[in-house]
This record gives structure tokens, C-alpha cells and sequence, in this order.
């Protein structure tokens, strides 16, 4: 058993973000459902999505999680020393020479480079160093190039410490284009061939991201490495039973009643065309709510959806409540999830603000806290 995480006594804001742990097992348990038994590496990099890496974590594996997944070696040693005990594998590799870190941490290396080869080996000491292998089958960015992939396995059989433990891609249309993923997959298991030809048994092979695990089950290989659909989240429209995790809230610190014509905050980016009921939230792009929701995004008060007028600065933002009846200060303001039988998704938000779902939870900063419910509470 973990030690409950909660934020210190100090969050006394009233804005911050809710975090149900019931919803995360269910998320975990449904994902598990789409699988035949393959092995789950839950993504928690980035602060798993903005939500808590450590809590998250904590409960990941209270509830049979397989292993985890982090882009960073430091987000590896955060885990580690929280007293995370599974595997846990480094997805963006050893770069900025952190080789010794993930060693001494126990880390699961990534490798896609030559490179890595010689200065794993020499560390070594004639320890054996698991490694996963990543093949670039057209994501274009990290991965060990196709048509090097001889002259790597070449280097890998001069080096007795290294074992390839697992070979993975990574898909780049999972969610769109069934074509692509398809064409990725053809390379992929083309050097899978290439790997067992010349005796390699990696036994964990893998490829499949969010999207790549529920659409794709030609995908699921030996393991799938999931972030996004474990927070609720989806990456494209899916009948799959996902509950989000996170609920943003915060609440009306100031009231005010403006007359037709009146600029509202800096720039005067919007001004009323009625009198007009204007409360003001403690919450701002230093927040990571979004700037660019300024006059386009909503809020939720007393389960109406109020518009946010004038632009977001960086503590506050501003929003029409004209049309709530008996709305006052201390009133509840819903960012994103459920108030009174109401919600806003974080896939609105995002479209509000042109951008993914993914970059709106992951923006929340670390002024906000977060706080780790059981069980969603009653609102409203
Ligand atoms: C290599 C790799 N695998 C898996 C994931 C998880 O993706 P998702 O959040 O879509 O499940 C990511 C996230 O960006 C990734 O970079």
C-alpha cells in the first residue's frame, strides 16, 4: 500500500483540479477488456497528462497495471523513488547521456541509436542491460531507420550485455488513417522477421498507442503502451466506454454589474452590448487555461454554460453570468467536467482553443492542485 497523495494543507485556492481514482480503474479495466492478455504499459509521461504522475502511478499498479511508460529518464527516477517496483520504460531513449541514470534507476532504455550500443556495453560490467528497440516504420521522428536496421543488430551482436528485451514502433494515423497504420505495420513486422532471422527473441513487442489499441487490434502484438484513453480521454470518436478523470474547477471571487458599451479587461478585447452581470474567476493562463479561449470558450455556473468575455490574463478571466439566475460570489465554475447534471468536455475546450485534447490537460500547471477523489463527489 502507498501512502495517500494529496496536496498540502497550503492549496488553499479554490481552484484545482479533481482527480477520480474509481473512474482511472475503470478506464484501466475497460482497456483490458479490448485485449486478449496483452501486457498494458500505462503512458504516464508529462505529469501522466497533467493529472499526477505518482498518484496515478500508485493507483495504475494498486489495480494490476503491467508496467509504465515515461518520454523522460527523470520521470522514470520520480516513479522509482516513489516506490514504484515495475518495469518502466524510457520512451525517448538515453539522449543528453543519461545512461548511468537509467542503470542505477533500474529504466527500461528505448534505444534507436548505434550509439547507445557502445556506451550501454561499456557501463555494463558485465551486468546484463534490457533493451527495447525502436523501429521508425514512418512516424518520422525518433526510431532506428528501416535500412539501418542490419547494420544496428551487426553492432547489437558485438555487444554481450545487451539484450533486445522488446522491439517497438510507433504509429502515426492510428486514429485516422487505416491505410498508413497498415503500411507501418507491414515494416514493422518485416523487421520483426529480420530480428528472429538472426536469432533475437525480444519478447515484448509493441506498437500500439491509444488509438492504435482500440482500433487496431492487428496492433496489440505483445503489449500495448496506452496514455491518453486512461485519463477518459479519446483520440478520435469511439463507442469504447471511457470515463474522464478530471474535473477543473474554480469559483467567482468578484461580481460586477457593467453598463452597456464597457470594455472588459486588457485590450478591451470585448465589449458589453447589454448591461451585463460579470464575475471573475481566479484562474488564468498561468493556470494553463488557455489564452486563446479569450471570447471563445465556456464556463459552467449553476450548470449554464456562460461565455468568457474579454481576454484570459494570467491569474484571472472573466466571464458573462448575466443570465444565471441568483448566481453569487463563492458560486461554483466548472472549466471542464460536470456541474448539475451539465458538462463541458476537455475535447470543447480544446476545440475552443484550436487545439487537441491532449494539450489542454497536459497544460495545467503546477500552481493548480490536484486532489485525488475516490469516488466523484455529488455537484450540484
Ligand atoms: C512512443 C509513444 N507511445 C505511446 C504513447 C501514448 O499515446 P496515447 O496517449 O495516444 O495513448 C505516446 C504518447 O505520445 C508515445 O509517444
Amino acid at each position: 500500500m502507498f501512502p495517500a497523495t494529496q496536496p498540502p494543507a497550503s492549496a488553499l485556492r479554490p481552484t484545482r483540479a479533481e482527480v477520480s481514482l474509481e473512474a482511472l480503474g475503470y478506464n484501466l479495466s475497460t482497456i483490458r477488456g479490448l485485449l486478449n492478455g496483452q501486457k498494458i504499459y500505462a503512458v504516464v509521461k508529462a505529469d501522466a497528462y497533467g493529472h499526477g504522475a505518482v498518484p496515478v502511478a500508485r493507483h495504475l499498479a494498486q489495480n494490476g497495471v503491467d508496467a509504465f511508460a515515461v518520454a523522460l529518464v527523470e520521470e522514470g527516477v520520480e516513479l522509482r523513488e516513489s516506490g514504484i517496483e515495475h518495469e518502466i520504460l524510457v520512451l525517448n531513449g538515453a539522449y543528453a547521456r543519461t545512461h548511468r541514470e537509467i542503470l542505477q534507476y533500474r529504466l527500461t532504455p528505448v534505444v534507436s541509436d548505434l550509439s547507445d550500443l557502445a556506451v550501454f556495453q561499456k557501463l555494463s560490467r558485465g551486468r546484463p542491460i534490457g533493451i527495447h528497440l525502436k523501429v521508425d516504420t514512418g512516424m518520422s521522428r525518433l526510431g532506428l531507420p528501416f535500412c539501418s536496421l542490419p547494420d544496428f543488430l551487426h553492432e547489437l551482436e558485438r555487444c554481450d550485455a545487451i539484450r533486445m528485451n522488446g522491439l517497438m514502433t510507433h504509429l502515426a494515423r492510428a486514429d485516422d488513417d487505416p491505410e498508413t497504420t497498415a503500411e507501418q505495420l507491414r515494416l514493422f513486422e518485416h523487421a520483426l522477421r529480420l530480428v528472429s532471422e538472426r536469432g533475437h527473441q525480444p519478447l515484448t513487442i509493441h506498437a500500439a498507442n491509444s488509438p492504435g489499441t482500440i482500433r487496431h487490434p492487428e496492433a496489440h502484438y505483445s503489449a500495448v503502451r496506452v496514455g491518453l484513453a486512461l485519463y477518459g480521454l479519446k483520440p478520435a470518436p469511439t463507442e469504447v466506454p471511457l470515463r474522464p478523470i478530471m474535473r477543473w474547477r474554480s469559483e467567482i471571487i468578484s461580481l460586477r454589474l457593467l453598463a452597456e458599451d464597457t470594455g472588459v479587461g486588457y485590450c478591451h478585447s470585448f465589449k458589453t452590448s447589454r448591461q451585463t452581470r460579470l464575475a471573475t474567476l481566479p484562474i488564468g493562463y498561468g493556470d494553463g487555461l488557455m489564452r486563446a479561449l479569450s471570447n471563445r470558450g465556456f464556463v459552467l455556473v449553476r450548470g449554464r454554460r456562460c461565455p468568457i468575455i474579454g481576454n484570459i490574463s494570467m491569474d484571472l478571466t472573466t466571464v458573462d453570468v448575466t443570465d444565471v439566475k441568483g448566481c453569487q460570489l463563492g458560486d461554483e465554475a466548472v472549466i471542464f467536467g460536470e456541474q448539475e447534471g451539465q458538462s463541458l468536455s476537455v475535447d470543447e475546450v480544446a476545440s475552443w482553443a484550436g487545439t487537441i485534447n491532449y494539450e489542454i490537460v497536459t497544460s495545467i500547471s503546477k500552481r493548480v492542485p490536484r486532489f485525488y477523489l475516490e469516488k466523484w463527489e455529488a455537484h450540484g
